[in-house]
């Protein structure tokens, strides 16, 4: 099992560039499905979900080719209608948006074992009401649009960033106006709209809503936006071991609610020039409520709400992800105390240590990451390819900080 060997305790300095955005690059990755030309995709980070989304389309027929760094060329014109290897769909919840991008091309897609870091229930229905919504029906596993998807209301009861993702690579292929309502604004949703106008398509934004005109679709070219998640989790390294650590290429703007709870609790906040630093030590609780953007990201919960406990304390309420935990049972072998209920927790101020632990999921093990090296001694991390999920080179990152981390 692989495992990250972590000598904590040092103070960390410097600056990291963060890589190009997991959950933009995976939708933009899928979407080039939605048409027989070639699309090119700059500044991929070279992840584990990106590998396995490329395999996936591979294995249907697609040619995919690295260019220079971190450009990608995807061309799926040859691409055939099957269902994927199971054992390739059920590693990464992007998989799903295999649903809309298959419906959009060849009015047909399978619902398969989707993936997903397994913290909480990962439901479709409201990928499924987008689907009906447009006129396909479900068929046993399989999702059938015979005579094309046609536009339509999609009316969202909540905000969901992988419903909108799939309603959208439909829509830009229906017939007619589809209106999209709740739809999420995140960064990496925003990012996929800028991909599919280059494409040709019509997607306007109304307030909560987005307005689509479907069309039939040209290659496209766009840049996956700075990876916010990965930068807020560097900016913390500083606060976990009492440096300053700046981070570079992703917009502080998409970081607000993150940057604005941090400064709440006293941490000294810098944007200047493309570059975001956080230094300073936490004077009060940390307390955050996520919720989706420009709300307080779940992605980030509980990488700050370790940086709480080992400061003043973590009053945290989950809102996205009720059971978004799992990563506190591990914190408490590293010397964490704390109190959970319902779908928040309370965690006390915490002297931690160095010991063994195993991530569960993708942001919970990053939480360990800046744990152990925060801890005086030796730590190991097994699992921790859940963490190369999402963090591209994070051994080489961490160690132009100063730290003592390898595999
Ligand atoms: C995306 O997951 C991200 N994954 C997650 O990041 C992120 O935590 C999440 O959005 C919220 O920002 C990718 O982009 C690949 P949702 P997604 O649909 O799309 C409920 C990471 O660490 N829901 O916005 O699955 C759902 O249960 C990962 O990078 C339904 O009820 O999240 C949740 O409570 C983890 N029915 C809420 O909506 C549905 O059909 C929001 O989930 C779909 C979702």
């Amino acid at each position: 099992m692989e495992k990250l060997t972590v000598r904590g305790g040092r103070p960390l300095g410097g600056t990291v560039r963060v890589s190009g955005s997991k959950n933009a690059a995976l939708p933009l990755i899928f979407a080039t499905v939605l048409t027989e030309s070639v699309c090119v995709i700059e500044n991929v980070p070279r992840i584990r979900d990106v590998e396995i989304s490329l395999e996936i389309l591979s294995s249907m027929g697609a040619q995919v080719r690295w260019e220079k760094r971190g450009s990608l060329a995807i061309c799926t014109e040859n691409m055939r209608l099957a269902a994927p290897p199971e054992h390739l769909v059920c590693s990464l919840r992007a998989s799903t948006y295999l649903m809309g991008a298959m419906l959009g091309r060849f009015g047909r897609a399978y619902v398969q074992n989707f993936g997903g870091c397994n913290f909480s229930p990962r439901p479709i229905d409201m990928h499924l009401f987008a689907a009906k919504a447009l006129g396909a029906d479900l068929e046993n596993n399989d999702i059938l649009a015979p005579h094309g998807l046609r536009g339509a209301v999609i009316a969202f009861d909540k905000v969901s960033v992988g419903a909108t993702v799939n309603a959208l690579l439909m829509a830009v292929r229906a017939e007619g106006r589809t209106v999209i309502e709740n739809a999420a604004a995140e960064p990496h949703v925003e990012n996929l709209i800028v991909f599919l106008r280059s494409m040709g398509a019509a997607i306007s934004r109304l307030g909560s809503a987005l307005v689509v005109d479907g069309s039939a679709l040209r290659g496209g070219r766009a840049a996956v936006v700075g990876d916010m998640i990965e930068g807020g989790t560097y900016l913390l390294s500083g606060l976990a071991t009492g440096g300053a650590v700046s981070v570079e290429g992703c917009d502080a703007v998409h970081l607000s609610s993150f940057l604005s709870i941090l400064r709440r609790g006293g941490a000294f906040v810098k944007t200047e020039g493309g570059r975001i630093t956080v230094s300073g030590r936490l004077i009060a609780p940390i307390m955050l409520k996520t919720a989706p953007y420009p709300g307080f990201p779940t992605d980030l919960q509980p990488q700050t709400a370790l940086i709480g406990a080992l400061h003043n304390g973590a009053v945290v309420t989950e809102t996205v992800f009720p059971g978004r935990f799992g990563y506190l049972e591990a914190l408490s072998d590293m010397g964490l105390s704390y109190v959970r209920s319902g779908s928040g927790a309370y965690l006390f101020p915490s002297r931690l240590y160095a010991g063994s632990v195993m991530a569960e999921d993708l942001r919970g093990g990053a939480a360990l990451v800046l744990a152990a090296l925060s801890a005086e001694g030796e730590s190991v991390i097994y699992g921790i390819s859940a963490v190369l999920r999402g963090y591209e080179n994070i051994v080489e990152k961490f160690s132009s900080l100063g730290a003592n981390i390898n595999f």
